[in-house]
């Protein structure tokens, strides 16, 4: 694991796009897993501004998302589908027939989930995996508790993120109860994963993960065991860190 302070939140963005322009440069159909959430928003920012000046080619490029609300349909504007849309796949070159998010709609919610493991595989597994982590500690939708070898499924969300996200909708009612997910265990077999995260509030969610014990409490500090790993914070959400870490990834190599 390389965990990387960084100096601000636009500073922690431009070193994960490195990463990722990295890595598109040198597998041109690289399979790229993706997050929503407000964190990783700097990343695609900068990623569309690489491909708009800079030529970076994402026509190759397959795409899967973490994660999506069950019963939102892909117009609704708190959809996934709809944030990913709208801040990053309408801005860059990639074929939407290669764009994979769950389907919150799903008739049959075991087979899509099982459809879409088997999908994962079929493109040879996931290249680098983006993740944000909630401040409980979650990652995707895999609430605490969650187990850490868990497949893509159907998960109830906890009272603290229905909270989180209640500002997005119009009442109470209407914050989703349920989410489809990939699982724990389908994120770890990504082969790179790349964790970003900013501000005070994830300041104990990042301790945890980083330098807490292993525990499905703390879905995210799985990452500990993950051999190709980037946790890229800012200084408030690495605040509470004890160990010494790198300010930036270029010059390091994974053994
Ligand atoms: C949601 C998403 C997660 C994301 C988290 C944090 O719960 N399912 O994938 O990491 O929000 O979001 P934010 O980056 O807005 O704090």
């Amino acid at each position: 694991m390389l965990v990387i302070v960084k100096n601000n939140y636009d500073s922690l963005s431009l070193e994960a796009a490195k990463v990722v322009a990295d890595r598109l440069k040198k597998k041109p159909n690289l399979v790229l897993g993706l997050a929503t959430g407000s964190t990783p928003l700097g990343l695609y920012k900068e990623l569309i501004r690489m491909h708009k000046y800079e030529g970076l080619d994402f026509s190759k490029v397959t795409t899967f998302n973490l994660d999506e609300y069950v019963s939102l349909p892909p117009s609704h504007d708190q959809s996934y589908h709809y944030f990913m849309q709208n801040n990053f796949f309408d801005n860059i070159n990639v074929d939407p027939r290669y764009i994979h998010v769950p389907q919150g709609m799903a008739k049959d919610v075991t087979q899509f989930c099982d459809w879409y493991e088997e999908r994962i595989k079929s493109f040879g597994g996931i290249d680098v995996q983006v993740l944000g982590i909630g401040a409980n500690g979650h990652i995707a939708f895999n609430e605490p508790g969650s187990s850490l070898g868990s497949r893509t499924r159907i998960k109830t969300l906890t009272s603290t993120t229905r909270e989180a996200n209640r500002r997005f909708f119009k009442n109470d009612e209407t914050v989703p109860k349920y989410a489809i997910t990939m699982g724990v265990g389908t994120i770890m077999n990504a082969k790179e994963l790349l964790l970003v995260a900013s501000g005070n509030d994830k300041a104990d969610a990042i301790k945890s993960a980083v330098e807490g014990p292993l525990t499905a409490m703390c879905p995210a500090s799985i990452i500990q065991m993950h051999k190709e790993a980037f946790v890229i914070v800012d200084k408030e959400a690495g605040s509470k860190l004890e160990g010494t870490y790198v300010d930036t990834w270029e010059t390091i190599i994974f053994d």
